[in-house]
């Protein structure tokens, strides 16, 4: 059997901006993974997880054993993750095998429900590691977030892929997003091989960066689930025609990205902090202006109960729901904090920063 553990992540800034190309963002990867247990069979393949409920997601090989057909459920990510791989193992001529996926997830409640951890990108990149070590492939780390990051964009072709860097490399990163039409194109007609190592696609996009020891991080689930694709539809005109609030936005919140990781080069808690209070009053600028429900009332009862203790708070994410991050300097106390989230129903998930191993 194999095993592939990735992490979810939480956004700590940059967010909505991030899904132009080029707009910086940071995320931090998170000590909840998605567990991905890969199983040689003999004919169909099989995906079991708590998602699909009592019936188990059934694939099949074409009448050229070439490509993937599903029996039973819509595409999804990690679908989409076998195809692409198999596409690459295609490509280098390597026979296709059968195999069971069993997926388990620490990113949802206990009836499944998703605290909006990044389960899709946690997915996508388990399912293609795993995949990785079963072809014998040797992919690297970044040929890895780029194969999980074609196969994002052929279901949601908008999503940046800060998810999917933070579940692959780990720890926290800077991340900027490649221009995803001109890779998906490129993947369309020149295949997924070469789609790897075009010119539009120097690197990962990502860079490792330190935040200053004394930051702490807390994190708060409303309750409600989010729609992410829905939220950023709503945000995000597609092409050239940017509303204005939104350009202003995207300069904005790349100062401000800028000003976090030059805080965390100078381990300054206290900027580090004032930058992540200065998202928050972005994204909500950014709500008002498009009729998006970004910040909703528990995300904002979130927020305010942390800054009213002294702590920097932000949704992470698109918002709409899922959670909210505070972080604060290690000398503020938090009890207080977590008393009012729970008076009002906002449940603390446990979780700590995932530590990074090796580079990008
Ligand atoms: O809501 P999340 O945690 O899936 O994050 C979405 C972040 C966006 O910038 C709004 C979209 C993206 O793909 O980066």
């Amino acid at each position: 059997m194999i095993e592939k553990r990735a992490p979810g992540k939480l956004f700590v800034a940059g967010e909505y901006a991030v899904v132009e190309p080029g707009q910086p963002a940071v995320l931090v990867a998170v000590d909840r993974c998605i567990t991905v247990r890969l199983t040689e069979s003999q004919d169909a393949g099989r995906v079991h997880s708590s998602e699909y409920g009592q019936a188990p997601l059934v694939w099949v090989r074409d009448e050229n054993g070439e490509n993937i057909v599903l029996e039973h459920r819509p595409a999804d990510y990690v679908l989409s993750a076998i195809s692409i791989v198999e596409e690459l193992r295609s490509s280098f001529g390597a026979p296709p095998r059968y195999f069971d996926l069993d997926i388990s997830s620490e990113l949802d409640d206990a009836s499944g429900r998703k605290f909006g951890l990044g389960s899709s990108g946690a997915v996508t990149v388990a399912t293609i590691a795993a995949l990785d070590e079963f072809y014998a492939l040797g992919l690297t780390r970044t040929e890895r977030y780029k194969l999980a990051l074609l196969a994002t964009i052929a279901i949601a072709p908008n999503a940046s892929g800060g998810d999917l860097a933070a579940s692959t490399f780990g720890g926290w990163i800077r991340y900027s997003s490649p221009d995803r039409a001109a890779l998906k194109l490129h993947r369309e007609v020149h295949g997924v091989a070469s789609a790897l190592h075009c010119s539009e696609w120097a690197g990962s996009g990502a860079t490792r960066i330190i935040p200053p020891e004394s930051l702490r991080l807390l994190v708060g689930w409303t309750g409600s689930p989010a729609s992410t694709e829905h939220l950023v539809k709503r945000v995000h005109t597609p092409g050239d025609e940017k509303p204005l609030p939104f350009e202003s936005f995207t300069s904005e919140s790349r100062a401000c990205v800028d000003a976090l990781v030059d805080a965390f080069d100078q381990d300054d808690a206290a900027v580090a902090l004032e930058n992540i209070r200065q998202t928050r009053r972005l994204l909500q600028r950014l709500g008002e202006s498009s009729g998006s429900r970004i910040e909703t009332d528990q995300l904002r009862l979130l927020c305010d109960i942390a800054e009213t203790y002294g702590a920097a708070a932000k949704p992470s994410g698109a918002g709409g729901g899922d959670c909210g991050i505070a972080l604060s300097d290690a000398s503020l106390p938090t009890i207080d904090i977590l008393r009012e989230w729970e008076r009002h129903g906002i449940q603390r998930l446990s979780l700590s920063p995932h530590r990074a191993e090796g580079g990008i």
